[in-house]
């Protein structure tokens, strides 16, 4: 069976900010709270004419490049995302078409804030299995276009963004090492759409309401992945016979900073091997983890050989996790 590592990184975020500042002046909160509570400073928002697909292209074209090889090369395109652009055709197509991956085939992944992992997950074993030489992981997300900009308890905590994994066959025992994901269906009230769907097809009751933008429960969440997250980590460390100590970084979603500190807290996971980017970003949902692996790698806290543990839980509840040696 062939080892499976990652060989290309690209991001995207696009330019427009909208800060705790400008929340204060849109909703009932200040910047202290936003702080205190999420460690959120600022986020991205795409501009009106920018779609989930357009941020996809961008850090596609960043992995491609990076990578130094031609769209056309891909084998598969996954891209993970809970804004695609419409519901059909799905984003892979759209991205497919925009970059000329004549070759390739691909979907989109619903995971919500564990797509990436999923995604990591799926395309490590396309590669594994022999049959795909190169997998294109995107983790793309418009949340801004889903968000209630009414509600405080969920506006000031999300972001737009866009990243991209370039997953190729290695030596055996090089790059992925192994995952663990579950899924837990009865949290699914806690985080959702409800409209828009066939259940709650879109009609002006269903606008009038509010259903098509993200409802939650905060605390219950909270909850759940501050549980989620560490029991993962430590069942997948143990399923591989490692401890914490041999993990270098622990790149985890981004969702709230009081969150990863608590899951690298239970871990014994010192706060300098933890990424943490939630200030200049929020929570981009599918593309936090590759933004905060570019963070880490950009800092040189992420080199060749380093063991790293990724890790996220989701709207689902969806949770995940996967351990990676770095390649390059
Ligand atoms: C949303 C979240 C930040 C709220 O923080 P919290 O500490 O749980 O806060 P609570 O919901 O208990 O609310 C505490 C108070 O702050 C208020 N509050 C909520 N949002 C606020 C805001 N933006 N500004 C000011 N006050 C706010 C609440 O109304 C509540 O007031 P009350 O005590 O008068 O009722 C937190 O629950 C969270 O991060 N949850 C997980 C979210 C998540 O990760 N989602 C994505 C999963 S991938």
């Amino acid at each position: 069976m062939p080892g499976v590592i990652i060989s290309a990184l690209g991001c995207y975020t696009p330019p427009g900010l909208l800060t705790n500042h400008d929340l204060e002046k849109m909703v009932e909160t200040n910047n202290q709270w936003i702080l205190e509570r999420t460690g959120i400073a600022e986020r991205h928002i795409a501009g009106p004419d920018v779609a989930t697909s357009d941020m996809a292209v961008e850090a596609a074209r960043a992995a491609l490049t990076e990578r130094g090889i031609e769209a056309r090369e891909l084998d598969a395109i996954i891209v993970c995302t809970v804004t695609p652009d419409m519901m059909f055709p799905s984003t892979a197509c759209l991205v497919q078409d925009r970059i000329g991956a004549k070759g390739a085939w691909g979907f989109d992944l619903v995971a919500a804030c564990s797509g990436f992992v999923y995604g990591l997950t799926t395309g490590a074993h396309f590669i594994r299995s022999g049959t795909h030489k190169k997998v294109l992981i995107i983790g793309a997300d418009t949340m801004s276009r889903i968000i209630d900009y009414t509600d405080r308890g969920t506006c000031v905590l999300f972001g737009d963004g866009a990243g991209a994994m370039l997953l190729e066959p290695c030596p055996e025992n090089e790059g992925f090492i192994g995952f663990l994901n579950e899924i837990d269906g009865s949290g699914g009230d806690y985080l959702k759409m409800p409209a828009g769907g066939s259940r709650l097809p879109a009609s002006e009751e269903t606008v009038r309401q509010r259903q098509h933008f993200v409802k939650q429960e905060g605390q219950q969440v909270f909850k759940y992945a501050v549980r989620k997250m560490y029991e993962v980590c430590n069942q997948l460390l143990q399923r591989h016979g490692m401890t914490a100590q041999d993990v270098k970084l622990l790149i985890p979603h981004q969702a709230n900073r009081r969150i990863i500190e608590a899951t690298a807290e239970r871990l014994g996971i010192a706060c300098d091997r933890v990424i943490i980017n939630i200030d200049r970003y929020g929570n981009t949902t599918a593309a936090t983890i590759p933004l905060a692996t570019r963070d880490a790698v950009q800092s040189g806290k992420l080199q060749k050989g380093d063991v790293v543990l990724f890790v996220a839980v989701g709207a689902g509840f969806t949770v995940g996790a996967n351990l990676w040696r770095w390649a390059y």
